[in-house]
């Protein structure tokens, strides 16, 4: 962006540095575009006058508490000031309305308590320090005052604290419109305790976070005309299914297979399961367990939780079948058939997880080898069977795991919205929107595309919001300022929609 202020010689500026992202100095001298600065750590660097930011040398040594109030709203200044406010524990920083939020990556109980909820409720925006709690208040005072509905949306990248965010502001909620003397639990309890379910199986070890939520979650809260909690619907969508048969060092698969693997020693039997570095769909990485995590405990601690959420016994055994089918299903290999473009399952191991794949599914073994290594076509005329080779075989093979692990998850997801209840008479609600974040790998999936892309509109989203409508604002107003230029991939995203709406128009 375009710096509001000359750069001289004896300006106090940020350039950009290799390893600290930004560092500070002092500019000694300047040669047409070339800026030469000595850095605060002694340093002597020239870079391009484009590339060289003007410091405020009397900004606050705390930092401000609302980035609007910066002197130079520029990215340097933004990450000194977080920075800053870090250091001191202050993980909130508002930019007007908007909260942003930095990973702690540490309890900080004394932040979420009664006491701290108590001190939020009704307290003006901006009164106290930034905080999730207020922002969640404002949507609810909002709500109440003018009878419509609300959403929250939270958005970054990978492991940056969304699905921690998103917690916070459901506890608030449900302190705000919670219900008191009222027998058995309450919804807003219920939605809180259905979450380990959701994340036992939505939920994987990536790079950056062990317990990353592979799915998009829009948590509805519906309130009556009192401003009380009369039911919820979680929705779900977008769940990364490539990941039940493909994953990569130091990744791990959904939770629920690793917890079933570590079940005790009768259940494990019932389902004849080994270890986890057995199975094909879990062995494709050298990480299986997770620092700090026992997943014996994590698996009894998931029934505990389903029998809360009201998953019968019958019904939880039904669940963890299809959990170890899947893992089954991906041990079975194939070999070439005896005709051209044919394929055979391997050997006996190969036929011993097909066949308990079919006993756990209750499926015929044959049926369930020939829907593998053959495929049906229905034309008006006739119905065609043509055999699959190997290597076709293993991709209907990972599709049918896939399939069946994000029907078990939709089914669970309608479950859990069941037993929560939702409220047909509801006044209004609050939205709270938590998506899995953007992430660029070496070789991005279809579904990391789409993530990445939903990602790209949501930033679109608060482009619009913040700058663009400042901007607005500002030229109205004739007020003087320069532009902020902020990267807009409209054009990226126009683009890929385009592509989306020729491919649905096309037969
Ligand atoms: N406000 C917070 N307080 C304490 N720990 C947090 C907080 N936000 C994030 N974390 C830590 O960071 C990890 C990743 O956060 P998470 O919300 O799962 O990220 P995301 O959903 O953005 O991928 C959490 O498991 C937790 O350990
Ligand atoms: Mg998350």
């Amino acid at each position: 962006m375009a710096s509001p202020v000359n750069i001289v010689v004896g300006s106090h500026v940020w350039v950009e540095d290799p390893v600290l992202a930004w560092i500070d100095g002092e500019v000694l001298q300047i040669n047409g575009h070339d800026v030469h600065v000595r850095t605060t750590s002694g340093k002597k660097v020239v870079a391009n006058v484009s590339k060289v930011f003007p410091k405020d040398t009397e900004a606050p040594p705390g930092g401000v508490d609302d980035m609007t109030r910066l002197s130079y709203l520029h990215e340097p200044g933004v990450l000194q000031n977080l920075a800053m406010r870090y250091e001191l524990n202050e993980i909130y920083t508002y930019t007007g309305n908007i909260l942003i939020a930095v990973n702690p990556f540490q309890r900080l109980p004394h932040l979420y308590d009664t006491h701290m909820m108590g001190q939020y409720k009704g307290a003006g925006f901006g009164e106290l320090s930034p905080h999730v709690f207020a922002v969640a208040d404002v949507a609810y005072r909002a709500m109440i005052n003018e009878g419509k509905s609300n959403s929250i949306l939270v958005s970054g990248e990978s492991g940056a604290g969304k699905t921690e965010t998103t917690k916070m502001l459901m506890r608030y909620l449900a302190y705000l419109g919670g219900r008191s003397g009222i027998e058995g639990r309450t919804v807003e309890q219920q939605v809180l305790e259905s979450n380990p379910v959701l994340e036992a199986f939505g939920n994987a070890k990536t790079v950056r976070n062990n317990n990353s939520s592979r799915f998009g979650k829009f948590v509805e809260i519906q309130f009556d005309k009192n401003g009380r909690i009369s039911g919820a619907a979680i929705r779900t969508y977008l769940l990364e299914r490539s990941r039940v048969c493909q994953i990569n060092t130091p990744e791990r698969n959904y939770h629920c297979f690793y917890l079933l693997c570590a079940a005790p020693q009768e259940e494990k039997d019932k389902y004849k399961l080994e270890s986890p570095e057995s199975f094909h769909y879990l062995n494709q990485s050298k990480c299986f367990e997770l620092d700090g995590v026992d997943d014996s405990l994590e698996y009894l601690a998931t029934r505990r939780a389903m029998d809360i959420v009201g998953i019968s016994e019958d019904e939880q055994e039904a669940i963890f079948r299809v959990v170890a089918a899947i893992l089954h299903i991906g041990n079975i290999d194939f070999i070439k058939g005896q005709e051209i473009d044919s394929s055979a399952i391997k050997d006996d191991k190969s036929m011993f997880h097909l066949k308990t794949a079919a006993e756990l599914l209750m499926c015929d073994a044959k049926g369930l080898e020939d829907a593998l290594i053959k495929r049906v076509m229905v034309t008006p005329e006739e119905v065609i069977t043509r055999t699959l080779d190997p290597a076709s075989a293993i991709v209907s093979r990972d599709g049918l795991a896939k399939t069946l692990y994000s029907r078990l998850f939709d089914w669970l997801v309608e479950k859990i919205n069941v037993s929560i209840g939702q409220d047909p008479n509801s006044k209004s609600l609050i939205g709270v929107l938590d998506i899995y974040g953007f992430e660029s790998f070496k070789c991005n999936s279809f579904e990391q595309f789409c993530i990445n892309f939903t990602n790209e509109k949501l930033q679109q989203h608060f482009n619009q919001h913040v700058f663009k409508m400042e901007q607005e604002e500002y030229t109205k107003e004739e007020i003087n300022w320069s532009y902020i230029e902020f990267i807009d991939n409209q054009d990226v995203l126009d683009l890929i929609e385009k592509l989306q709406l020729q491919a649905l128009m096309e037969p």
